[in-house]
Parts: C-alpha cells; sequence; structure tokens
C-alpha cells in the first residue's frame, strides 16, 4: 500500500521535505518540532537551524506504551513537524496525532534525508570576477561538511563532493556546464568522499594527496604543489586554481587557491579554529606540520583572501549571507591558534582542545583510500556531526 495515502486515498499523508523546513525554520517560522528519535540518539545529533525553534522530545516508544499520556505532552501548535532517524515511526506518530486533532506533518526521510539535504549559495563576487566565473559553497547542513562548484567559461570543477554524486552532475547540467577535474583537499575521516565515484561517472580526472606513506586505490591523476588547473579556456575566459600543498591536518592536505582571492582550506583552517593533527596518531608530527603550513604556507596570501573551509562547527558560524567563509586578515586576529609563535606551543594547545575522533573514522578513511563498504554500512558511518576541529564546544568546526 501506499504509505502516502491514507486508507480512503481521500486526503493525502501529510509530509516536509528537509529542503522546504530547514529554510522556514531558518527564517524563524512559528514550528514546533517533535522529535521521536530515542534518547541517545536525539541527544547525539539534532536538527540545527539558523534561528532557534522550540522542539519536543517524546520518544516514539512512548507513544506506542501510551498514546494518550505521549500525546498529551505535546503543546498544541499551528503546526508541528514530526522528525525520527528515517521518517517510519514518525509517520506513525503524526496518524495519531492527527486523529487528536493536531495539524501536524512528518518530516520525509527524517535524520537521514537532514544528513545527506546539500544547500547551495553562489558567493556574491566583484563584478570583474563573476564575468568570468561563479563559485558556489554547497552546505551538507546535518553533517556541517562544505563543498565547493566553481564554473567558468562552461566547464566546472568540483572540490570535496559529498556521496551524492547524482546532485552535483545536475548542479553543473543546470548551469549548462560539464566537469573538467574532481577534487578533494584531503582523504577525509568523517564522510565517504563522492569524488572517486563522480569522476568515474563523467570521465574525468580525480585528484586527492594522500601523503608519503599512504596508498589511494582509486584512479588518481597527481596534481602536485603549486600547480595550476585552468577552467574556462574554449569561451574566452581563464581562471587558475592553484594547488598549495598545506600538510598537518593530513600529511596530503592541499589547499586551493581560485582565481587568486578565494581560498579553499578543507581542513586546514576554518573560521574559528584549524583542523585537528590527531587523526593518524601523529599528534606531534602533524601538528608541527599544520603550525608551519598555515605560518609558511599561507602566510604571504594577501589579507583580503576569503577563506573557505571544508567544514564549520555550529549554525551561529553561517553568516547572514548563507555562507561559511572569513577574510583571512580578519582570521589572523580573531582564531586563537593562529596568535600562536611557536610550533612546540601549538602543538599543546590543539592537541589538548580535540575532541573524540569522528565515529567511524579509520574505517571511513579506509574507503577514502579505495576500499568498499556497503552502502547500509557508509549510511550507518555518516550518520551524525563532524567532529574534525581541534577545538571544542562552539568553536569546533571541521574531519
Ligand atoms: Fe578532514
Amino acid at each position: 500500500m501506499d504509505s502516502s495515502s491514507n486508507s480512503t486515498g481521500a486526503s493525502p499523508l501529510a509530509t516536509i521535505d528537509v529542503a522546504e523546513l530547514l529554510p522556514r525554520l531558518d527564517r524563524g517560522e512559528e514550528v514546533l518540532l517533535l522529535d521521536v528519535r530515542n534518547q541517545e540518539e536525539y541527544e547525539g545529533w539534532k536538527l540545527e537551524p539558523r534561528q532557534p525553534v522550540e522542539t519536543v522530545h517524546v520518544p516514539y516508544f512512548d507513544f506506542i506504551e501510551d498514546p494518550e499520556a505521549a500525546i498529551a505532552r505535546v503543546p498544541h501548535a499551528r503546526e508541528v513537524v514530526v522528525l525520527c532517524a528515517k521518517g517510519g515511526s514518525s509517520e506513525t506518530v503524526v496518524d495519531m496525532l492527527k486523529e487528536a486533532g493536531l495539524l501536524t506533518r512528518n518530516v520525509t526521510g527524517g535524520m537521514v534525508a537532514y544528513g545527506e539535504y546539500l544547500d547551495p549559495t553562489a558567493l556574491p563576487l566583484e563584478p570583474l570576477e563573476a564575468a568570468r566565473f561563479s563559485l558556489f559553497q554547497v552546505n551538507r547542513r546535518g553533517k556541517g561538511c562544505l563543498s565547493y562548484v566553481i564554473v567558468s567559461g562552461g566547464e566546472a570543477v568540483v572540490v570535496d563532493p559529498s556521496r551524492n554524486v547524482s546532485w552535483y552532475e545536475a548542479f553543473v547540467a543546470e548551469r549548462g556546464a560539464r566537469y573538467v577535474r574532481v577534487l578533494d583537499t584531503h582523504v577525509h575521516a568523517d564522510h565517504v568522499s563522492g569524488g572517486p565515484e563522480l569522476a568515474r561517472r563523467l570521465g574525468v580526472p580525480y585528484s586527492v594527496s594522500a601523503g608519503a606513506g599512504f596508498v589511494v586505490d582509486h584512479a588518481v591523476t597527481p596534481l602536485s604543489d603549486g600547480e595550476q588547473i585552468r577552467l574556462g579556456g574554449r569561451a574566452g575566459v581563464s581562471i587558475e586554481v592553484r594547488a598549495i600543498r598545506t600538510p598537518g591536518h593530513t600529511p596530503g592536505s592541499t589547499s586551493f587557491f581560485v582565481d587568486g582571492r578565494y581560498l579553499l582550506t578543507g581542513d586546514t583552517l576554518f573560521v574559528a579554529s584549524v583542523g585537528r593533527p590527531d587523526l593518524g596518531g601523529h599528534a606531534v608530527e602533524w601538528g608541527r606540520d599544520l603550525f608551519f603550513s598555515l605560518r609558511d604556507r599561507l602566510g604571504d596570501l594577501p589579507p583580503d583572501t576569503r577563506v573557505l573551509p571544508a567544514h564549520y562547527g555550529g549554525a551561529s558560524e553561517i553568516s547572514d549571507t548563507g555562507l561559511v567563509w572569513g577574510r583571512l586578515g580578519d582570521l589572523r586576529s580573531t582564531v586563537p591558534e593562529l596568535q600562536i609563535d611557536t610550533p612546540e606551543e601549538f602543538v599543546r594547545a590543539v592537541s589538548g582542545a580535540v575532541t573524540d575522533p569522528p565515529a567511524a573514522y579509520a574505517e571511513i578513511i579506509k574507503v577514502n583510500l579505495g576500499g568498499s563498504a556497503s552502502e547500509e554500512q557508509i549510511c550507518e558511518w555518516e550518520l551524525g556531526k563532524n567532529q574534525c576541529a581541534a577545538a571544542s564546544g562552539q568553536r569546533a568546526s571541521g574531519a
């Protein structure tokens, strides 16, 4: 039976997609969020809009054990949106609340859909830049992961794409462009990269640097330090994406400098902190590398450089324009780790600040190096937010 209809087939079950819900919550619309996941799931990972949202937590099993008591715990708000892990148990709760007379809708796909949802924002470029290229930040809101699409003269490059590769294909096709290259800033530890699959599907080169001692089993086109990728030449415009090796978070971490102004830093530098160097078991060595990358490799870049990271820690880091970004000159005075003068002190500070590693990070790294895993397994690993920054609390950003 079609679960989107009730038994009479007369009125469809009320549902709402994450793509509709999240912008409404971001605008601060009056919606009551009813989360019916169990306590552990609820505490571990919450929907995080840009405005505070009234949330009530009543586990699904409370509705099954004592429906009346559970329903009585739900305030009669103007609209009650019900959320669970995958959208199944919340559908049952929606039916119960409807019978009780509440106006209610089920979040399609639940937190899994939230974790996969991609929200693109175009960067507001200078007029002379906008005539030559577009740059989009693609925000995977549920995980706090950021990827980027650069389009110039009908050619496109994507950096750090997530697993929803069809989305990236459609996004560029809608703009009349085609990908010429797929890049990863590093071997990710918090999510499975869509890079290798996207490149395979499109028949274009894929580049990632794992660093010395690591072997990538995907087909990889090497990209050396300082090498430039040109885009848009066929259409008479041309921009450059320059690789700048910035080891530390991982030994192969690479930043990409777009048109001499927009710096895609991966997990090297965030807008409120720096990447964690401890995920390979070499926190001191990699921490020193990170110190020198930040000081020496990025130290000479102009203050007006726009820093575009691969992760962020919370909705408070999303600016009014909808972007997560910072001016390098500003970050040099606001990011505490950039104030530190010696590698020893930097390593001490960064090592002392890291939180728990991302769940299943060792397995995720193996898959990103070319290992295999089932869809179901990957989906489970990817639940929850990233934990990639060397800082705790609000300052935490991306792994
Ligand atoms: Fe990372």
